[in-house]
């Protein structure tokens, strides 16, 4: 297999259950040129340099109107639908500074620390309350029962949206992220599908702000909108509305899948399960050891505003980066045994919630939902057992995580 073919082989569903021999491959040359003129950026030091290059932009990102090319990588790139969503409402997370600097000054003031430890309470009620509702089984499906209702129900509550329209955010934001996903294909219909769901959340969102600016409430939203109205550092309408899109989209199915590649680890390494279950301050340590070695996002994209000389070779300015996250994680260069899951292992710097300008605002958020979940399902499903491994996945390559994760229990605790 020769190295230009290699992101197309991380693409193919077929490769989804085990893409790491993959990124072995990639490694062998950390930084490397794609048949279409990409760049894949595998090896920890070179994904190191080039996470903080301000050469390295995540805005101007190549126009996308062309139609699908049947070239994997291509069709990634120049995927529509992406640039609809990229260029209509720009969120933070596809900008550069200054605008990106501004823009997450602001929503960090209002995702405080504070804001999290108030989470707590009801991530673990939450918990409780989804795994009693598993009461009288013998099977569990844990995407399903608990990995996918949780995160969005945190994000709704922390944003200040209704309970009654968790479901249909939920629908959106599962819609949204595979909309962005290197291997959707999108016929017209499909285009037209994605972009109904877009319009349809910018709209509810409109309305959400207007109603927070007449009655503001203790949440995020009620604080971001706020913020425009007393003439401090403002948000624009249209910054406001993309900014909750984003919060809701970036921390939804990237939870799940921490939750769902979590629990599959300890299921397959039934020692570090028992560990976690006698001893949950285990917990900070076994969540950081799974993004390392099972992350939810595996890659992100770049384009490289100058010509960027990183590990002996160049990349010309004007090229796609595609910087290979989850392989930067399993390097043998800078981490022992890279393959083995270890939650003990020192100095463990992953890229599980990227690095540099844009690393994840909700980290601490994702952290406090999967230690609590995954501390409760260790101490209450009585002699969990995988009924599949392999699991079948969902689509996603970059947002990679089980699509059902069947585990018989002998009750609850
Ligand atoms: C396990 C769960 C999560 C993972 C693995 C994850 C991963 C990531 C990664 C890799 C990035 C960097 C993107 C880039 O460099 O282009 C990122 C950015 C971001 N994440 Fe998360 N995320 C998670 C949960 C959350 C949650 C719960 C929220 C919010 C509620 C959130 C909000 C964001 C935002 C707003 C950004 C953009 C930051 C910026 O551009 O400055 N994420 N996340």
């Amino acid at each position: 297999m020769s190295d230009e073919t290699l992101f197309a082989q991380v693409l193919a569903p077929k490769n989804r259950a085990d893409p790491y021999p993959l990124y072995a491959r990639m490694r062998e040359t950390p930084v490397s040129r794609q048949a279409d003129g990409s760049y894949l950026v595998s090896t920890q030091a070179a994904l190191r340099s080039l996470i903080f290059d301000p050469r390295l932009s995540s805005e101007d990102l190549p126009p996308s109107r062309r139609p699908a090319t049947g070239n994997p990588p291509k069709d990634w790139i120049l995927n529509p639908i992406r640039h609809r969503v990229v260029n209509a409402h720009r969120p933070l997370i596809f900008r550069d500074p200054p605008d990106h600097d501004t823009l997450r000054g602001i929503v960090m003031k209002e995702f405080t620390i504070a804001r999290v430890r108030d989470s707590h309470a009801k991530v673990a009620t939450l918990v409780d309350a989804l795994i009693d509702k598993c009461r009288g089984r013998d099977t569990v499906c844990l995407v399903d029962d608990l990995s996918c209702p949780l995160p969005v129900a945190v994000i709704c509550e922390l944003l200040g949206v209704p309970e009654a329209d968790e479901r249909q955010f939920h629908a959106w934001a599962t819609r949204m992220a595979t909309a962005l996903e290197p291997d959707a294909r999108h016929d017209e219909a499909g285009r037209r599908e994605i972009a109904a769901t877009f319009d349809a959340i910018s709209d509810y969102m409109r309305r959400l702000i207007r109603e927070k600016r007449r009655h503001p409430a203790d949440d995020m939203l009620s604080g971001l909108a706020a913020r425009g109205g007393r003439g401090r550092l403002a948000m624009g309408d249209i910054d406001l509305i993309s900014t909750a899109i984003l919060l809701l989209v970036a921390g939804d199915e990237t939870t799940v899948n921490l939750i769902s590649n979590g629990m599959l680890t300890l299921l397959r390494h039934p020692d570090e399960l028992e560990k976690l279950k006698a001893d949950p301050k285990r917990a900070p340590c076994v969540i950081e050891e799974i993004l390392r070695h099972e992350p939810p996002v595996h890659f992100r994209t770049r384009k490289a505003l100058g010509a960027i000389e990183v590990a002996g070779a160049t990349i010309p300015a004007g090229s796609s980066v595609v910087l290979m996250l989850a392989a930067g994680n399993r390097d043998p260069a800078r981490f022992t045994q890279p393959d083995r899951f270890d939650p003990d292992r020192n100095d463990n710097q992953h890229f599980g919630f990227g690095g540099g300008l844009h690393y994840c605002v909700g980290a601490p958020l994702a952290r406090v939902e999967a230690e609590i979940a995954l501390v409760t399902l260790c101490q209450r499903l009585v002699a969990p057992r995988l009924l599949d491994d392999p699991p079948p996945y969902r689509a996603g390559a970059s947002l990679r995580g089980p699509k059902n994760l069947g585990i018989a229990i002998a009750g609850i605790a």
